[in-house]
């Protein structure tokens, strides 16, 4: 998954025979999983029409501060357009505009969008060579990146002139991948390793049958999206789930048994910063696993169980700098038996679930958690989305190791 997914692009489209390109410029916006709104200069409609950028974008494309050619003319916010956007990109960006945005001129509705946005401003300039050399543009460039404006840098090659030389807008994809680096360059987690374990384990009694649990793996697989959204690279040990990965910078490793989830975890865990086990492992697995299917007989059967490995509290014992997140699923006592198993585990923080609470566990969408914390803190949180529990328990993580 893009780090541009589910962000909010304006585009803004200058006048320059590059603006042909922006048609896929959106396209690659969308795909990657973005909302895109295209403001354009009244000129730059000579080069591509608001039709095929507003039909690419599915939004309306504004070049003017009224909607003149409306019956009930509104006027276009340029504000709320600003500050809907994650991201302004002006591209192509020609001189006359470049000169306009380092002099805060604000003749149009573009100027006017770039002087009200507070989000990060990309720029792909394109124009002729002798104009791209020109000390006049080398100066606004030198303005621009004052003003925290971050240029896409031009490239080689033969230009709308004819003449030869350094000038040509950015390919699209180029500019897509500009702007995915500079963002995951900024992403906390960047150059951070997790090691996440998700889901039940299934422990064979014989090739047919097993013990296991009601996890869903639904918390696990929503911490990894989020680490992985925020930059870090996630390894992710799953028992059997049916839940489906959204961010293809997740590598899944797939398990079946406690014991396949232990050798997986202590592969990587080294080499990791953080482990999030949320995995609802097996306690107790079938002492023999029978070669063929046993059979029903009359009276009852009786399974010898034996203990699995507590994969939790053995990379407990190996931790060195990582940080180690436990789960505790209680139905009693439930701060004193979490509290006793931070410690016995020797982790940094352990969430808490209490089967009492409504919206909290295994199998739903939601989840009701407590933290508790090495230094003896408790932190109670409210009935909220997987998804936002994943958020909160990485923003906890993400201030203990930058602290
Ligand atoms: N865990 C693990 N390996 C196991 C059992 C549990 O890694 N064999 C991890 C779980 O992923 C969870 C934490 O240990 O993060 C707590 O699991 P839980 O089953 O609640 O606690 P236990 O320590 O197994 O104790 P009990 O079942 O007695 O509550």
């Amino acid at each position: 998954m893009s780090v541009l997914s589910g962000k909010n692009i304006v585009l803004g489209v200058t006048a320059g025979i590059a603006a042909y390109k922006t048609t896929y410029l959106v396209r690659l916006f969308v795909k990657a999983g973005a909302e895109v709104k295209v403001v354009m200069t009244p000129s730059a409609k000579d080069f591509v029409t608001p039709l095929t950028l507003s039909t690419l974008s599915k939004n309306e494309v504004h070049s003017s501060f009224t909607n003149e050619e409306d019956d009930n003319a509104q006027w276009n916010n340029h504000v709320e357009l600003a500050l809907w956007a994650d991201l302004f990109v002006i591209a192509p960006a020609t001189a006359n505009t470049l000169s306009k945005m380092a002099h805060g001129a604000s003749d149009n509705l573009l100027l006017a969008v770039y002087l009200s946005a507070k989000c990060p401003v990309y720029y792909a300039p394109a124009m002729d060579l002798d104009m791209y050399q020109h000390p006049t543009t080398k100066a606004t460039f030198e303005k621009l990146a004052s003003f925290g404006n971050i240029q896409i840098p031009a490239t080689h090659g033969e230009l709308a002139s004819g003449l030869v030389g350094q000038g040509r807008m950015a390919e699209p994809e180029e500019i897509v991948s500009f702007i995915e680096d500079e963002i995951a360059k900024k992403l906390p987690l960047r150059g951070k390793k997790v090691v996440i374990t998700a889901g039940p384990t299934y422990e064979a009694i014989d090739p047919v049958r097993f013990i296991g649990n009601h996890s869903s793996g639904k918390m696990g697989y929503a911490i990894a999206e989020e680490a992985a959204s925020l930059g870090a690279e996630v390894i992710l040990v799953s028992g059997p789930s049916h839940v489906v990965l959204k961010n293809t910078r997740v590598t899944k490793i797939s398990v079946t048994s406690a014991k396949e989830m232990y050798e997986a975890v202590h592969q990587h865990f080294n080499t990791c910063d953080v482990a999030v086990l949320s995995a609802a492992v097996a306690d107790y697995r079938p002492a023999t696993i029978a070669s063929e299917k046993i059979k029903k007989k009359t009276g009852a059967l009786t399974l010898q169980l034996e203990k699995t490995e507590d994969i939790l509290a053995s990379i407990g014992k190996i931790k060195t700098k990582q940080f180690l997140v436990g789960f505790a699923l209680e139905t009693q006592n439930e701060l004193e038996n979490a509290k006793s198993k931070l410690e016995k585990k020797n982790l940094d923080l352990i969430v808490l679930n209490s089967l009492k609470d409504k919206g909290a566990g295994f199998k739903g969408d939601t989840n009701k958690v407590t933290f508790v914390t090495k230094d003896n803190k408790v932190i109670p949180f409210s009935v909220k989305p997987k998804t936002e529990v994943a958020k909160d328990i990485l923003h906890y993580i993400l201030q203990q190791i930058h602290a």
